[in-house]
Parts: structure tokens; C-alpha cells; sequence
């Protein structure tokens, strides 16, 4: 079991205010961690620190074995894959799914002169198939529905066996068929043993697929709680970090929470 991500009094300070507030956190290679809290409490914020495209105003953080400010993050970040609706809107309308998912081999975006090598093709190929995608290949991104806007990302973001997967908000605007057919596939990649550390930002326990092992509660850049997702996400716990009453319902795995 190695540190993949080692999180020691973090502060990230913007505009006099502190977004994320003396945060300790350490994610091992086999876990897979929810960050769940409300709007503005530093969920995106602790992912672009993970993904090495922030520093810490003060304390330290190492991804992968690796201090921030002390490390080329250039050799960090291709062992770092990482999707989010930002990213979605950068991507070429008039790209290739395939070619969507096989530049990832050479972190750019849009397909120029790059050479591949008929090894990406194939890697290429795999990952659009174990994500149900493989229909799709030739499809245009631009023509694609949102949810399958969202695998293809996912797809991308592993096509180089990254050592760590970030997440941020996968289900956000997905229809609930979407929703589910995404979270099964998520649920399965996070039970494989092959799996790299995974960290999943989301705003609804409803979107958290079973598998995953860990959850972070934030609230005001702050870790209201963090640990083991069975003895972390209690009604307590979120009643704390939504700042109002919360009833947490579970069944197989799967988590429901309303206000009371
Ligand atoms: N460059 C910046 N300058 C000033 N404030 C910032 C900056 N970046 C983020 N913030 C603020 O920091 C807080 C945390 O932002 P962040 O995007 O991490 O929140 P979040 O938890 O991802 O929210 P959401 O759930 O809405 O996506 C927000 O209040 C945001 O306005
Ligand atoms: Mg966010």
C-alpha cells in the first residue's frame, strides 16, 4: 500500500480568504475516495491541487510520492488522469471519439501531427469498449450526448494507465438512465484490483457508485470528517457539512439523503 496523495495543513489563499483551510488528507493507491460537500467548499480547488496545476499557499502537499514546489510537474502529470466539464468544453467539437481518447497519449486535446502507433490504437479501442463506448468511435464529440460526453473523458483520462484517477462531478447533469448506466460502469472499475487510486468529487451521496471505499466531507475548505465511507457518511456527519438537518437512507451499497 503506497501514499498517493499526502495532503499535510494545506491552505490554498485567495482574495484574504483561505478556500481550503489546513486540510490533512492521505489517499493509499488502493482506495477510492468521495469528496462530497455543498457549493464553494474547495472540491475543485483540492483536484486541481492533486492534479499538480496548483500549489499550497502554506503547508505541503505530495502527489505521488512527489512534494509540490519541490518536483517537475511535467513528469507528474501524465501519470495523473482527470476529467471535469471544464475540460469537456475544451475539447474539439469536430474531433473523433477515438481521437478524443487516443491524443490523451500525447496530453494534447485535438489530433495535429502526432504519430500513433497502431499499440494506441488498440489501447484506444479497449478502453472505448470497456466503457461502452466502442460504437461510438467514429462518432464527432460535438455530436454526443452529455452522459456520453462524460465517458469519453473517463475513457481518455485512462487510456495511459494513469496511477491516479480524478473525478470531478462525472454524473452532473446526466438524466437518471445516465446516471446509472455511468455509476455500474464506475462501481466496476472501482472494484477491480488493477484499478488506480480514484478521487470523485460529487454534491449528491445518490451518485456515489458502490466500491467506493473512502469519503472526505468539505465544508468551507475545511474536512468536516474523513475516512472509511461506512463509519463517515452518517446523518450526523452531513447535517454538519450541508449546514441543516439530513436523513441518510442505504441500501446495497447505495446511499440516499434528504432534508428533515
Ligand atoms: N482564483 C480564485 N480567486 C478567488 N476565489 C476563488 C478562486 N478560485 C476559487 N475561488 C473560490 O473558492 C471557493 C471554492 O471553490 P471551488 O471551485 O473549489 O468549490 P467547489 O467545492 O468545487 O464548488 P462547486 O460545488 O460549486 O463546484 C469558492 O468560493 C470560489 O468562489
Ligand atoms: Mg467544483
Amino acid at each position: 500500500m503506497a501514499s498517493v496523495l499526502e495532503f499535510s495543513d494545506v491552505v490554498v489563499r485567495r482574495n484574504g480568504r483561505n478556500i481550503v483551510d489546513r486540510l490533512n488528507w492521505q489517499v493509499n493507491d488502493d482506495e477510492r475516495w468521495v469528496v462530497l460537500g455543498p457549493n464553494g467548499a474547495g472540491k475543485t480547488t483540492l483536484l486541481q491541487l492533486a492534479d499538480t496545476f496548483m500549489h499550497p499557499t502554506s503547508g505541503e502537499a505530495s502527489v505521488l510520492g512527489e512534494t509540490l514546489g519541490q518536483t517537475n510537474v511535467f513528469e507528474l502529470r501524465p501519470r495523473i488522469g482527470f476529467t471535469s466539464s471544464a475540460l469537456a468544453r475544451r475539447v474539439p467539437a469536430d474531433e473523433t471519439v477515438l481521437n478524443v481518447v487516443m491524443t490523451a497519449a500525447y496530453s494534447v486535446l485535438g489530433r495535429w501531427n502526432e504519430e500513433y502507433e497502431s499499440m494506441d490504437v488498440d489501447r484506444a479501442r479497449e478502453v472505448l469498449g470497456d466503457w461502452a463506448l466502442d460504437h461510438l468511435a467514429d462518432r464527432l464529440f460535438g455530436t454526443l450526448s452529455d452522459g456520453e460526453r462524460k465517458r469519453v473523458l473517463i475513457a481518455r483520462a485512462i487510456m495511459t494507465d494513469p496511477e491516479l484517477l480524478l473525478l470531478d462531478e462525472p454524473s452532473a447533469s446526466l438524466d437518471l438512465g445516465s446516471r446509472e448506466v455511468l455509476l455500474g460502469l464506475l462501481s466496476t472499475f472501482a472494484k477491480s484490483p488493477l484499478t488506480p487510486a480514484m478521487v470523485m468529487v460529487t454534491h449528491h451521496v445518490e451518485e456515489i457508485p458502490p466500491g467506493f471505499t473512502h469519503v472526505l466531507l468539505l465544508r468551507d475548505g475545511q474536512a468536516v470528517k474523513a475516512g472509511p465511507i461506512h463509519d463517515t457518511l452518517t446523518r450526523e456527519n452531513l447535517t454538519e457539512t450541508f449546514g441543516m438537518p439530513i436523513a441518510l437512507a442505504e441500501a446495497s451499497g447505495r446511499y440516499a439523503a434528504r432534508a428533515y
